[in-house]
């Protein structure tokens, strides 16, 4: 190839590497995209397979956005996450894993990937995600709620998994591979309050052991559960707003 006929190609190439998606527009990565490659790829990798350059490093595993299954989600098992679930983990993160809070983005920077991740599983393409599960409206605090819901935690099994005390290590645990949380520790992945104990039992956690129990426990044993749990968990001292994970969320704040 001649010289001339050389840079005719790297010419070509350029032009084509710019060309305008439509006619009269140039092509320019949409903001979705960009503030993915700049703060999600790392770990979730270019083309969102969970596969980024630092994704080695994290015990659990990057979510592989490919696949469409999330862990936090309000919708029943097996659904979608709302955009709203979306949005919830991405700004607080998931505690105890390398999903850090992304809490420096502006609300149209995650509106903007939250669009840009759900456009890399055709699951989205198919159907838009289901209402929410309803959660019950939280019944006053009551004497023995605690006390009953440690009696539910029995009846429903949940030591199976996660232990008599609750600390992980029930009988099953060993034979899982990914291990059932130690409910006495906080903050938890899908926030720590009573109602986000709820929704983790009601619509369980995809992609792992974590069932959903929607529609095998009543109203009020849905709640006693969740205040029982709640009440196992924290550092002796701690404020309502650490429980809930906001001081893990505070302490990863802007970073830029
Ligand atoms: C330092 C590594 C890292 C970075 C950076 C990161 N993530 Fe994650 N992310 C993770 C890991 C690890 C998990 C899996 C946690 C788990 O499964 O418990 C995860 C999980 C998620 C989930 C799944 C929640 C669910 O319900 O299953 C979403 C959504 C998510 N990340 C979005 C993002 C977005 C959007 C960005 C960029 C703005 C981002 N992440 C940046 C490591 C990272
Ligand atoms: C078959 C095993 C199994 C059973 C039974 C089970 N769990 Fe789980 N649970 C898990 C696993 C595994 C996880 C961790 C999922 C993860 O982090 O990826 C989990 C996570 C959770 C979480 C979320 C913690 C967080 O970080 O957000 C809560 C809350 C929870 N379980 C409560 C319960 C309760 C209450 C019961 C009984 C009604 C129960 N589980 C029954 C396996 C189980």
């Amino acid at each position: 190839m001649s010289s001339s006929q050389a840079a005719l190609v790297a010419t070509v190439g350029l032009l084509l590497s710019a060309a305008p998606q439509v006619a009269g527009q140039v092509r320019e990565p949409s903001l979705g995209r960009r503030v993915y490659v700049e703060h999600c790829a790392v770990c979730h990798g270019d083309k969102g397979d969970g596969r980024g350059d630092a994704a080695e490093h994290f015990a659990t595993p990057p979510r592989d956005f490919t696949g469409g299954r999330y862990k936090i989600r309000s919708t029943p098992s097996g659904q979608l996450p709302t955009d709203d679930d979306l949005a919830r983990s991405i700004v607080r993160g998931l505690p105890g894993t390398g999903m850090v809070p992304q809490d420096h983005l502006s609300e149209a920077e995650v509106r903007a990937v939250i669009e840009y991740v759900k456009s890399l599983s055709p699951r989205f393409a198919a159907a838009p995600p289901p209402a929410p599960v309803p959660i019950p409206p939280e019944p006053p605090p009551a004497d023995g709620s605690v006390a009953r819901g440690r009696k539910v935690y029995e009846k429903a099994d949940c030591g199976e998994c996660h232990g008599r005390e609750a600390r992980g290590d029930g009988p099953s645990a060993k034979d899982l591979k990914i291990k059932p949380a130690d409910l006495t520790r906080r903050p938890f992945k899908g926030g720590s309050s009573p109602r986000d104990i709820v929704r983790a039992v009601i619509t369980g956690f995809d992609g792992t052991p974590m069932p959903s129990y929607h529609l095998l426990l009543d109203d009020g044993e849905l709640w006693d559960l969740a205040r029982y749990v709640a009440s196992i968990g924290g550092a002796p001292g701690v404020t309502p707003d650490e429980r809930e994970g906001w001081h893990f969320a505070r302490t990863h704040q802007r970073r830029r």
